[in-house]
């Protein structure tokens, strides 16, 4: 595949000039006819205007869900048809997949050979793996006592909300509906401000698939578009992957209604290499777990935890890595890092290098800004971090990379639990028993050993404490869309 420049790629996306709401089936102007720019961040060039969603559209969108959720076809409709539509629409993004790749890229940043091997395949993936829950999502018969016959239903939530960032858009979005569609859900989605564009062609898809009108509504804006959907009583469920800080917020409005809510938070997920791993594997995985996405990760592995022995030769390695990495152009297939989303996130970073500098860690690596256009960050290292400071505590989410010194397990497991986060941790050893010792006693909601950000849908993710509530994936996300129902019949 040679390379696209981003004019080209606008090019494969045919509706990107000016973008429109989805409300009802309808591709709408917001009704203020407000707009906002979508730009490439590695040129920080304008690629589309897009609707602004106010209260008005949210609201319009919101009753769209409910009305397609009440009369129209959709929770009630044959899970069997429900399943096949699933699965067209997976169809359809495979037919697309190179469009969709495109449009990531350009809107986001991140490389097209990621975009192209790790988000499109994956997204296409949830929507299968969900397509085949639909028909099997079954109660239980219970024996109670007395002459009675008793059992469950589960049945479809409500209107879900679904809020999202901007680090892997497609991925995310699949991962929000294709859970709620099978379960006979509808949606008002909210993509991130920064990257709306891919969210909005897999929307046109989900038309062409033959999904009912207001099963799918795409409401486009910033933060307070989002909360605008947390606020209408209407809304049964929020979904939302994102900040800490944001899902406080979005917790608190859900109160006032006891809207249920799944949340999918930051981390500082440890990564723990012992001195009996296979160091070229862990050394790759330290790599892969950091920088993969430009850091932008949830799950990132940004504490790397190195037992001393090794200590020394590992840093000087993983450096050596960190330097070799591609940045540039993210429509270069031979590009292995992009620019950063925005502004905002590319200051973030910088500053916290700043104050990792000025705490006396050491800057083994990068340290800056890479180049003068564009939001490009150069792969960092610090070492000699100690656990307190704020490059060691924060969510950075940025190519950023903390390494600490360990003696022993025990030392490992109480410092890489300090923490108010517990999305994910790895562990690097040949000693079995040291893996499952480590997976054990990680308060996380997912541990890889000898391994680094493996994503399957049918598995289980989300966190322990200020990582988030509920999981996403498998079979437990259907928990988040449904509603438990007992049923008692009286025999007698
Ligand atoms: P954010 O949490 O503010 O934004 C995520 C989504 O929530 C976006 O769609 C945004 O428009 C929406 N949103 C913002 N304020 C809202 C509100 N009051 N009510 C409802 N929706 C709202 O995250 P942001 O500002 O993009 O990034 C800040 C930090 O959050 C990052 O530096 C990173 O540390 C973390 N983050 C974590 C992510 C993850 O995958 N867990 C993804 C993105 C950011
Ligand atoms: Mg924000």
């Amino acid at each position: 595949m040679s390379t696209v420049s981003p004019d080209e790629a606008i090019a494969v996306a045919p509706t990107i000039r000016q973008t429109q709401l989805l409300i009802g089936g309808q591709w709408l102007d917001s009704v203020s006819g407000e707009t906002f720019a979508t730009i490439h961040p590695a040129t920080e060039e304008k690629i589309a205007d897009v609707a602004q969603a106010n209260a008005e559209d949210v609201d319009l969108a919101v009753k769209a869900a409910r009305k397609a959720f009440e009369s129209g076809p959709w929770p009630k409709m044959d899970a069997r048809d429900r399943g096949r539509l699933l699965n067209k629409l997976a169809d359809l993004m495979e037919d697309n997949a190179e469009e969709l790749a495109a449009l990531e890229t350009l809107d986001n940043g991140k490389p097209i050979g990621d975009a192209r091997a790790a988000d499109i395949p994956l997204a296409i993936d949830c929507f299968r793996y969900y397509a085949g829950w639909a028909d099997k999502i079954t109660g239980d018969t219970i024996p109670i006592r007395g002459d009675y016959f008793c059992y469950t239903r589960r049945e479809p939530l409500g209107v879900c909300g679904q809020i999202i960032p901007w680090n892997f858009p497609v991925l995310m979005a699949s991962w929000k509906w294709a859970p709620a569609l099978a379960a006979g859900c509808t949606i008002v989605m909210k993509p991130a401000e920064q990257t709306p564009l891919s969210c909005l062609r897999m929307a046109e898809l989900a038309l062409e698939a033959g999904f009912p009108p207001g099963v799918i509504n795409v409401v486009t804006g910033y933060g307070v578009t989002g909360a605008a959907i947390g606020k209408l009583p209407d809304v049964d469920k929020i979904a939302f992957t994102g900040s800490t800080e944001t899902a406080q917020l979005i917790m608190a409005d859900a109160a006032q209604t006891l809207k249920r809510t799944t949340l999918e938070l930051g981390g500082k997920s440890p990564n723990i290499v012992f001195a009996d791993c296979d160091i070229d594997a862990a050394i790759a995985g330290a790599e892969f777990g950091l920088f993969f996405n430009q850091g932008q990760c949830c799950c990132a592995g940004s504490r790397l935890f190195v037992e001393e022995s090794i200590h020394e030769e590992f840093v000087k390695r993983l450096v050596a890595r960190a330097q070799e990495r591609k940045l540039g152009n993210p429509f270069d297939p031979a590009t292995t890092q992009g620019p950063q989303i925005d502004a905002d996130q590319f200051n973030k970073i910088l500053d916290y290098i700043e104050r990792g500098k000025n705490a006396g860690a050491t800057c083994v690596t990068g340290g800056g800004r890479e180049g003068d256009q564009g939001f490009f960050v150069q792969p960092t290292v610090f070492d000699n971090v100690s656990d307190d400071m704020d490059i060691a505590t924060d969510e950075i989410f940025g190519p950023v990379l903390s390494i600490f010194p360990f003696r022993d397990i025990d030392e490992v497991i109480e410092r890489a639990n300090k923490t108010f986060y517990g999305l994910a941790a790895a562990v690097w050893t040949k000693d079995v028993s040291k893996a499952h010792r480590i997976a054990a006693a990680v308060r996380a909601g997912t541990v890889w050993i000898n391994c680094y950000d493996v994503f399957d849908a049918a598995a289980p993710f989300g966190g322990f404490k200020m990582s988030g509530t509920g999981r996403e994936l498998g079979e437990a996300a259907l928990a988040n869309y449904t509603e438990l129902k007992t049923v008692t019949m009286n025999l007698g």
